[in-house]
């Protein structure tokens, strides 16, 4: 695993207690991949990569049941998950790595966890390639547009925030929520009970007098813009 990789996977488990409290975008993120799913076949294999709290997981698996191997790269986030999910195979893993005797799935899914991919569009060609022929990969990330606000506002600033910037991912479709928090500083603190704390390669964190001048010029209440990729594709 690559240092960042580890950063990551660290950061997610330090938040796999507050994370529930935090997931409201990822739960509307897992609605959008639920309304898209159908009984794929009456047993299906389905891979799960990013799973977190099971916020995808504990919706899909009643509904469709079937074989699960079920992956995070945090620890924490697999085990907070395996209690749900009785008779799942679990597993830390590298979702842009399967472990190569993950094959032939007829489902693949994955809520809001691509966006952390070093390479996204690769990641995404690699799992297909462990689709069952007629398996489908269903999969959400964010896109460009995300955080949109957060970004302008430091640039008011001459500022460039730590968040990530997020590529687009050719031939997923978009679509676009907007989140109202209170303040500037619950976006920031959403983030933290995320445990989507990793900043951007080569970011260098501002000064507190800095963070807070930044913070005190936000509008109240604080919308912020989540572009939701959806990749739907098949083998
Ligand atoms: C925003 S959470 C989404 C969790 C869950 N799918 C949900 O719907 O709430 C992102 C998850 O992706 C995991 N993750 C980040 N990078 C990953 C990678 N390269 N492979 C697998 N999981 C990864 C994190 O550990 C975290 O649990």
């Amino acid at each position: 695993m690559t240092p960042r990789k580890a950063r990551i996977a660290a950061a997610f488990a330090a938040a796999s207690a507050s994370y529930d409290r935090h997931a409201e975008v990822q739960e509307r993120a897992a609605r959008l991949l639920l309304d898209r799913i159908s009984l794929p076949s009456p047993c299906p294999r389905v891979l799960e990569i990013g799973c977190g709290t099971g916020g995808l997981t504990r919706r899909l698996h009643p509904r469709i049941g079937g074989d699960w191997v079920i992956t995070d790269l945090a620890p924490a986030m697999v085990e907070s998950v395996r209690p749900r999910v009785p008779g799942a195979l679990f597993r830390v893993m590298d979702g842009e790595r399967p472990d190569p005797d993950l094959d032939g799935f007829d489902l693949i899914v994955g809520n809001l966890a691509a966006q952390w991919f070093e390479d996204p569009p690769g990641a995404i060609r690699r799992l297909q390639g462990r689709l069952a022929p007629n398996g489908r990969l269903l999969m959400t990330s964010l896109g460009p547009d995300s955080f949109r606000e957060w970004r302008d506002l430091f640039a008011r600033f001459g500022l460039i925030p730590g968040t990530l910037t997020f590529p687009p991912l050719p031939g997923a479709e978009r679509v676009r929520v907007t989140h109202p928090y209170p303040d500037a500083k619950s976006f920031l603190r959403s983030l933290k009970g995320l445990g989507a704390t990793v900043p951007a390669d080569h970011h260098r964190p501002l000064g507190a007098g800095s963070l807070r001048r930044v913070l005190a010029a936000a509008a109240r209440p604080f919308a912020v813009t989540y572009e939701i990729l959806i990749v739907d594709i098949g083998r």
